[in-house]
């Protein structure tokens, strides 16, 4: 699938002291570097790429970024977001530091349920203000393309305007682009408590059918996991986004196995997202399938968890990993994503490459884009310029502003040095 927004930006990126493409080759396959290079973008796409020798006498005329040297990569892909909401939860952080955990709150009204009950007093118009610049910040670490979830309405109204407020910000063109989810199963609203059954019912008879005439989602996402939905629950769900045209994904084995990683891929769902938890079986069943494994070593690092996804297992048995920020007000408060490829190193024994595809190829893959996350000619035109001496410091000198430039269809969509820019942000 394409964006018909990819259109019209035409740049030649030039002088790239080191073009790195993640996308090519095998997921532990040694990067490889391409020094002194180009990248033509024409129409939104990529032209040609390669060394500045081979530069093709017909980019003459494509207006020129100079690059100085710079390491440049596919724009990044954050293939997990809940990026739309109202209240930041800064006081459950404080309540995590003095001992209690995350389904402790959760139980107590806070999580989910707190940012449910703050998004419903909100109207659209302000969710749009609120988001616009948490989701333009995303661009300062280079990504170009950022999934977002619905999921802090759990009523059908509330649903609809978050994915609204979702398309809202997808059409704006200095933004990163958008894929919007539908995560109408991600808590039990407090209206249902006493009747699970009717809220599952609410979502398969109304709520998805209503998201599908709006087409304001790409994906259903369900939470399956204690204290969420069991994986009869998230199959009901499933079975009807399936036949609605949803593509499918599951935050699975965050907490513990219930067999949510079995069922999406059994389900061919696109992703299977947290598999902290994940068990033998869930392992057994990724390994070799083409449901991609997406691993948020932010969430575990920010809750405190002592534990992470066994990435390195994952890898070995052939299973296609992403890494994405899981950035929400709760479990994970950043946007950003080179951070994420500096933990998938540190906490999950990833390589620099096994890191850097993750995060390019591996989020791609994770929004069924095979355009997105590469270089190679024909890739949609998103680069990501970073001012660092060679590209395993993107991993290496961590938590730091490095990226100089994003590029999303060949249009430039944010700069360091431009005058306004901030970073941090
Ligand atoms: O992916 N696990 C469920 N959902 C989010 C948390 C959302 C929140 O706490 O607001 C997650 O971690
Ligand atoms: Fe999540």
């Amino acid at each position: 699938m394409t964006d018909a927004a990819a259109s019209g930006g035409d740049l030649l990126i030039t002088d790239i002291g080191q073009l790195v493409d993640p996308g090519k080759g095998a997921f532990s396959a040694p990067l490889e570097v391409v020094g002194d290079a180009f990248v033509w973008i024409r129409h939104g796409r990529v032209a040609a790429t390669g060394p500045m020798v081979d530069l093709p006498g017909d980019a003459t005329g494509t207006p020129v970024f100079d690059a100085g040297g710079q390491v440049a990569l596919p724009g990044l892909v954050d293939s997990h977001t809940h990026a739309v909401f109202g209240a930041t939860r800064e006081h459950e952080f404080e309540q995590r530091l003095a001992g209690a955990s995350y389904e402790e709150i959760a139980e107590q009204g806070g999580g989910i349920g707190f940012s449910v009950r703050d998004l419903r007093t909100r109207s659209e118009d302000e969710l749009v203000l609120l988001s616009r610049p948490r989701l333009a910040a995303a661009a300062h670490f280079g990504v170009t393309t950022v999934e977002v979830k619905s999921g802090y309405g759990l009523a059908t109204e509330q649903e609809l305007k978050m994915l609204r407020v979702v398309a809202r910000l997808a059409a704006e063109p200095k933004l990163p682009r958008l894929v919007p989810t539908f995560l109408g199963a991600h808590a039990l609203p407090a209206e249902f408590a006493n009747d699970r059954a009717a809220f599952v019912r609410l979502i398969v008879d109304e709520m998805l059918p209503a998201v599908a005439t709006e087409s304001l989602a790409e994906f259903c996402d369900v939470f399956c996991d204690r204290g969420a939905f069991t994986r009869d629950e998230a199959e009901t769900i499933l079975r009807q986004a399936a036949k609605l045209g949803f593509g499918l994904k599951i935050h699975a084995d965050e907490f513990v196995p219930l067999g949510g990683t079995q069922l999406a891929v059994e389900l061919g769902a696109a992703s299977v997202d947290h598999l902290v938890a994940v068990d033998e079986a869930g392992i057994d069943a990724l390994a070799g399938s083409d449901t991609v494994a997406t691993l948020l070593p932010g969430t575990s690092f920010f809750l405190r968890l002592d534990r992470h996804a066994p990435a390195r297992e994952l890898a070995n048995r052939g299973a296609n990993l992403a890494l994405a920020t899981d950035f929400n007000p709760g479990t994970s408060m950043t946007q950003n994503l080179l951070l994420m490829v500096t933990f998938g190193c540190c906490f999950l024994g990833l390589t620099v490459g096994e890191a850097l595809r993750a995060v390019t190829r591996g989020g791609a893959m994770a929004l069924r884009r095979s355009d997105l996350g590469t270089l190679i000619p024909g890739a949609g035109g998103d680069v990501a310029l970073f001012g660092v001496p060679d590209y395993r410091h993107l991993a290496y000198h961590y938590g730091m502003g490095h990226c100089a430039a994003t590029i999303k269809s060949g249009e430039v969509i944010w700069r360091q040095d431009e005058p306004g820019s901030r970073f941090p942000a």
